[in-house]
């Protein structure tokens, strides 16, 4: 079969290449690949930056944001031959630590999980793969090509249930959200805040392509000034930040009002300084009880979330947020990034 693959560490080592076909245990799902979501930490593995391959193993099948069609289940699973399905990310380390053996892998504490199509197994981004029927989770039928947001959404979703936490350590009806970033994390994470009946709103530098009108057709208003003027305007009671930019990270912490969130999602590139009040941020931070956390990966109760939370959902919405579909023969083309980007799939259906 036909699979997206690189040798993680090196680079310029993305290629299609052809591997052994999956051999399902008894306790997995055999899946037809539909698509592939493509995400910054697929380029940062392309560019050689991050990743690891199986042990044993020189490449790496990439791909984490997976969409298939069960061909073949375990006799008695409750999910089906022609389910719509997409894998979980992480497994739980093999120690393992206390939040992995309570199902929290997501919040793995000794850094030794593996993550398909990220560190040490193989990833989705194949003609068919198979995953432990434990580990899959079905999709309304509905969605179609769009249940490749699964995953990002799945990324979101613990976000949001990260902040709720946070949040009900004291009283709190929080009413509004303020999102930087409008790529897929942030307008998915703007989704599941109109979901949840808060006023949302979403910063970006664009001003043109589809982002301001995905955002005004989910009920949420776009911005693209400065962060400072817009928070002190504002003065959200929660921030998702989706962008992973130093300054807007820093700034984002000062905006919020009393009791504020402010919940980082964006993995960054480390290595660049600035210069900050630490002393008045602290301060700030003290004086309002806000909070700042962060939040990676997911556990299989926020895949669920997500698979609701996209369920419900206006689908067209959805599909309008995969601008770019590529098929798996000029996978290249997929990892470059071209203006009006959203969200860009991978078609593994189509040679
Ligand atoms: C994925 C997460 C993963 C993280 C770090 C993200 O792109 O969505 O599932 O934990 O990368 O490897």
């Amino acid at each position: 079969m036909r699979a997206v693959t690189v040798h993680p560490g090196r680079t310029s080592t993305l290629a299609v290449s052809e591997v052994t076909d999956p051999d399902p245990g008894p306790r997995d799902l055999l899946v037809d690949g539909l698509a592939l979501g493509v995400c910054g930490t697929d380029r940062e593995i392309i560019s050689g930056g991050y990743g690891w391959a199986p042990p044993g193993q020189d490449h790496l099948v990439l791909g984490h944001e997976s969409l298939g069609r069960v061909r073949q289940a375990p006799p008695g699973s409750d999910i089906a031959v022609g389910d719509l399905v997409a894998g979980v990310v992480r497994r739980p380390d093999p120690v393992p630590c206390g939040a992995c053996a309570h199902g929290q892998f997501d919040m793995c504490r000794n850094g030794r999980y593996t993550e398909r199509g990220i560190k040490e197994i193989d990833g989705y981004g194949s003609t068919s793969w198979t995953v432990d029927v434990d580990y899959a989770v079905p999709l309304d039928p509905g969605l179609d090509q769009a249940g490749v947001l699964m995953e990002p959404t799945s990324v979101v979703a613990k976000a949001w249930d990260q902040i709720d936490r946070v949040g009900n350590r004291a009283w709190f009806e929080p009413r509004t959200v303020l999102v930087t970033g409008a790529g897929p994390i942030g307008l998915l994470a703007a989704l599941l805040g109109t979901q949840r009946g808060l006023d949302v709103h979403i910063l970006d530098v664009v001003t043109g392509g589809p982002k301001p009108r995905l955002v005004a057709d989910l009920g949420a208003t776009y911005h693209h000034e400065g962060l400072e003027k817009l928070g002190r305007e504002l003065q959200p009671d929660i921030v998702v930040e989706a962008t992973g930019v130093g300054r807007l990270v820093l700034d984002a912490m000062t905006v919020t009002g009393p009791y504020g969130i402010v919940c980082l999602t964006g993995v960054s590139t480390p290595g660049r300084r600035l210069a900050v009040d630490a002393g008045g941020l602290n301060r700030e931070v003290v004086l309002e009880n806000d909070a700042l956390l962060g939040s990676v990966n997911a556990n299989l109760t926020h895949f669920r979330m997500a698979a609701e939370a996209l369920a419900k959902a206006d689908h067209g919405w959805l599909n309008r947020l995969i601008s770019r579909r590529v098929p798996l023969s000029r996978a290249e083309e997929a990892f470059e990034r071209q203006d009006g980007d959203v969200k860009v799939v991978l078609d593994l259906e189509q040679d």
